[in-house]
């Protein structure tokens, strides 16, 4: 006979026993080629030990594994076995994804999930014919003459009236500055006045600044989170980061639609900014009613706003950070900048022809924007199982991201320096290594 105890251990076994089995046949009948290079994975926490281990290092962690897999492709298991997904940094299967096969890879959930109450209907968090729509509308303004002067025009105001009076004064005051922290106010300045036309003193006497750093913020660590359940709780619950974020939200929604409510009595087409052009657009298009067309004023903006305020600072941030450990390319850019013709204004500001003439600096920009992409990894969402170029199986339904960071790695390992030689034969010198020696492709 068995005493309870010795009853309750062998059941506990059994137990423990049959739902690893349960998860280990999930997991195989989910992937019938389970062939996919796959990072250490266990039955049921998946991948999670070595995301949590590398939390804090996450896109050198996600380069590194793929460098270490034939072709650059791996496949992620969640925690139990609730998603599955691909990760690559091989450009074929990019290219597959984003232009090849383009329909089969939506945002979907991925991003609706997470980014619903900040961008709704906005163009970053949607798919099919609302994108269609919203892609045509923004292709046509950004290729206009008009507004590309008003967003120069906003630009080198920025420029002369704030960001060069506070270098110059940090300068001969020997001050010690967070270049980053100044850029992102010199982004968010220009990105703010280009979509709603709005002065820098009128955003700094709002909240709305810190409102869309702290919603950013926590899009972000939900996108991170190992285990999205966590975060859907507490948004549930109203707690915590999940509360401040819906807090955050209210404070964008209602800055954004008093500028709507108060830009729809101008005149039409007497404004240059997005919000304007926006606003013109929409009088062709049929909404429920007033409320449901603001609403889509506020969605597109929004999704403008986030879109280019952090990329453009965090491009221009490792930017001056790749010049500064490299006093060589910084001399070539200054040579470049000084072969154009001397003007009395200062600061001296270049127009777009101008611009054109500066090839260093152009391949500079193009080789820091290479090694330190802005948006490192990107996501979608499978509508149909799949097989990508190289191979690689990729169910319906699964997640596929793709590593822009991890790409130099990639490119460099299958003589992706091709690339870049018949660039430099373009632009006529050698630009196989304008800045980083450790980023030398
Ligand atoms: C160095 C600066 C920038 C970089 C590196 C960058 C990079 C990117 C990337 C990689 C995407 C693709 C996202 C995806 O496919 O999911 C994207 C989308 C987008 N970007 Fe930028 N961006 C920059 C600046 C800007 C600026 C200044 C604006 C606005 C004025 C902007 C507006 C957008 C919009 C609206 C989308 C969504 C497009 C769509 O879904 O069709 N970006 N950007």
């Amino acid at each position: 006979m068995l005493d309870l105890n010795s009853a309750s251990l062998i059941f506990l076994t059994l137990s423990l026993c049959f739902i690893s089995l349960f998860f280990l046949f999930f997991s195989a009948s989910s992937n019938p080629s389970n062939k996919n290079p796959c990072p250490q994975s266990y039955p049921i926490i998946g991948n999670l030990p070595g995301f949590l281990r590398n939390h804090h290092r996450f896109h050198d962690w996600v380069a590194e594994m793929l460098s270490q897999t034939p072709s650059c492709t791996l496949q992620v298991n969640s925690f139990l076995n609730l998603s599955h997904g691909i990760c690559t940094a091989n450009p074929i299967n990019i290219e597959h994804l984003l232009c090849a096969n383009f329909q089969n890879y939506i945002k979907g959930s991925r991003y609706y999930n997470v980014l619903n109450e900040l961008l709704g209907q906005g163009i970053v968090n949607i798919d099919a014919h609302v994108w269609i729509l919203q892609r045509k509308i923004a292709s046509y303004e950004f290729n206009t003459k008009s507004l590309k002067h008003f967003i120069s025009d906003v630009v080198k105001s920025e420029i002369t009236n704030r960001l060069m009076p506070f270098l110059s004064k940090a300068c001969n005051d020997d001050m010690v500055i967070d270049l980053q922290q100044v850029l992102q106010n010199f982004t968010f300045n220009n990105i703010c006045n280009v979509a709603f036309g709005v002065d820098h003193a009128y955003l700094q006497n709002s909240s709305f600044v810190k409102a869309f750093d702290d919603a950013v913020e926590n899009c972000s660590s939900r996108f991170m989170s190992p285990i999205p359940a966590v975060w859907k709780m507490k948004r549930v619950m109203n707690i915590g980061s999940e509360k401040r974020f819906k807090e955050a939200v209210k404070v964008i929604n209602e800055y954004a639609m008093e500028i709507i409510i108060s830009d729809e009595n101008k005149e039409i087409g007497s404004n240059q900014d997005l919000l304007s052009r926006f606003m013109s657009t929409s009088k062709n298009m049929e909404f429920q009613d007033q409320e449901q067309r603001r609403k889509f004023l506020r969605d597109i903006i929004i999704s403008f706003i986030l879109a280019g305020k952090d990329s453009t600072s965090t491009a221009l941030t490792w930017f001056f950070w790749l010049i500064a450990g490299n006093p060589r390319c910084a001399r070539l850019i200054r040579a470049e900048l000084s072969s154009l013709p001397e003007l009395e204004l200062r600061p001296r500001i270049f127009s777009y022809d101008e611009l054109k003439k500066l090839h260093y600096l152009h391949a500079a920009l193009s080789e820091s924007l290479r090694l330190f992409p802005p948006v490192p990894i990107n996501s979608r969402l499978t509508v149909d199982k799949d097989v990508l170029p190289d191979g690689t199986y990729i169910g319906k339904g699964w997640f596929a991201d793709y590593s822009a960071y991890a790409v130099v790695g990639s490119l460099s390992l299958r003589g992706g320096w091709m690339l870049m030689e018949r660039f430099s034969h373009q632009i006529n010198f050698d630009s196989r290594c304008f800045i980083a020696d450790l980023g030398c492709v």
